[in-house]
């Protein structure tokens, strides 16, 4: 993939910004998301959270499942407050 390529909408980061933290010498996806705010925008990571392990496991030679996942706050997407206010009461809409 191409370097401009933006990896996370939400802070206006590119494929560089992250491969640019790896080359830095960070390699831990929690590391880069507090160095670079990946993943940290309104979404919480919800699109950006797999490029950035994706990139971290290439640069690494490891599999994304043997690296460490970022936290994240739930809700991961955006839910009506009239779903949490109707929380127990499935049957109304
Ligand atoms: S796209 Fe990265 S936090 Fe939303």
């Amino acid at each position: 993939m191409e370097d401009n390529i933006i990896i996370c909408r939400c802070e206006d980061l590119t494929l560089a910004d992250i491969r640019n933290s790896i080359k830095k010498g960070f390699h831990n996806p929690q590391e880069i998301k507090r160095l670079t705010r990946c993943g940290m925008g309104p979404c919480q990571g919800s699109t950006c959270r797999e490029l950035l392990l994706k990139e971290v496991a290439v640069a690494s030679g490891k599999s994304i499942g043997e690296l460490e996942m970022t936290t994240f706050r739930p809700p991961t997407k955006p839910i009506k407050a009239k779903s949490i206010l109707m929380e127990g009461d499935q049957d109304e809409e």
